[in-house]
């Protein structure tokens, strides 16, 4: 039966290569997942008045279609978020999403037709790509400096051409940890703003930063058009429960997109009401299981750069948020980063993610390993590591 090109060509490196792990089980060894970014398979857990709250409405009879945009008192409390991290909005400029993910297909959906440029940092979260491919768009990857953690932003300014139509922003970022800082986000706005690109930024890892204070893209927006995506599957632990949102910024430019997206979000009806519920208690509840949860991450990620460093052939930028290390392969005698993992797996059992998955041109000669397992875990995933490098 016949299948549509755009989406044979759908990729996804960090579930693709499970399925390789899957066939290394089957021959009885033993397989370390440092492939999956999500914190709940590692131990973590919503607290249990988050729990008790999606609970609750399920018994309160919440389990009906909730309005297309979301709940009004979540969109409230979410707004209060974002204006605290320096937007100025309105529960009006926000719409609940089943996770990012969707929030990205909605607004990719809307923006991009064939043809159409999108600047995407390198490396990047696949999905970006994807979504975008799927529209018949381009990816164009600018580079970043994974040591300074700042965008380049002259290799920004020779890559947009007539065709490009937005830049998007992750940060912190999934795979490099990197997070910009104040001065690096002011001139990708003024950048975006000479050419009128959209800017939409992913701060799904917000609060999971270690050694600065994060600044988000609002403290910078002014009235540009800026999207932002975020959720709770990483800050609040609640990866299972499929709810995020988008919150678009007060400005003019936005006007078409505000009229048009919501379509989107009408024809799929609604997210997950008692989810909803969940997630407006773990804004408004006690936040200290955030805390404990990122300085756990702290130990965890001081072991691992440590580690990776020592290790002949090995070198990671010290990842400022997020929970994954990008260690670069400085001498790979299998070839490509791809084999280089598949080599790992087979032979040591630690699945981890071949770096040209998060994009070719910045990406390829690196491999990415989340850094969720408990310390001992990590540590033996280490001396694996070490054993098959050396
Ligand atoms: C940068 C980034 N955005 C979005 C997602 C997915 O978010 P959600 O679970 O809200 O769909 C991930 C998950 O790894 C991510 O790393």
């Amino acid at each position: 039966m016949k299948i549509s090109k755009k989406v044979a060509g759908v990729e996804y490196a960090i579930r693709d290569i499970v399925l390789a792990a899957r066939k290394v089980e089957e021959k009885g060894m033993k397989v370390d997942y440092l492939n999956i970014g999500d914190p709940v398979q590692f131990g973590f857990q919503p607290p249990d008045n988050v729990k008790e709250a999606m609970i609750n409405a399920i018994r309160n009879g919440e389990n009906f279609y909730s309005s297309s945009e979301g709940l009004k008192e979540l969109r409230i409390e979410i707004a209060k978020k974002e204006n605290v991290k320096g937007l100025s909005i309105s529960h009006d400029d926000v719409l609940i999403t089943n996770g990012v993910s969707e929030g990205l297909d909605m607004v990719i959906s809307s923006i991009v037709e064939e043809g159409d440029e999108v600047l995407l940092p390198g490396p990047y979260y696949p999905p970006y790509a994807s979504y975008v491919r799927l529209h018949g768009g381009i990816p164009v990857e600018f580079a970043v400096d994974l040591d300074n953690s700042t965008p380049d932003i002259e290799d920004i300014k020779s890559k947009i051409t007539s065709k490009t139509i937005a830049i998007c922003l992750i940060s912190p970022n999934n795979p490099t940890g990197v997070v910009f800082n104040e001065s690096s986000l002011k001139k990708l706005v003024e950048i975006a703003n000479q050419h009128n690109l959209y800017i939409i930024c992913d701060e799904i890892y917000d609060q999971i930063i270690f050694d600065q204070k994060f600044v988000g893209i609002g403290k910078v927006a002014g009235d540009s058009p800026v999207i932002v995506l975020n959720g709770f599957s990483k800050v609040h632990l609640m990866s299972g429960w499929r709810i995020g949102y988008i919150a678009f910024n007060q400005s003019s430019k936005l006007d078409a997109l505000r009229e048009n997206l919501p379509k989107l979000a009408r024809v799929r009806i609604a997210s997950n009401l008692p989810v909803q519920h969940a997630a407006l208690e773990s804004l408004r509840g006690p936040q200290g299981y955030i805390t404990e949860f990122v300085s756990e991450l702290k130990k965890r990620r001081d072991l691992v750069v440590k580690r990776l460093n020592e290790m002949p052939g090995l070198s990671c930028p010290n990842p400022k948020g997020a929970f994954y290390a990008f260690p670069k392969i400085e001498d790979n005698k299998f070839g490509t980063d791809k084999e280089f993992v598949q080599k790992l797996l087979e032979t040591k059992g630690v699945l981890t993610v071949h770096g040209s998955g998060f994009g070719e041109k910045y990406g390829s000669g690196h491999f990415r390993l989340v850094y969720l397992p408990s310390l001992e875990i990590l540590d033996s995933a280490m001396n694996k590591i070490e054993d098959f490098v050396s």
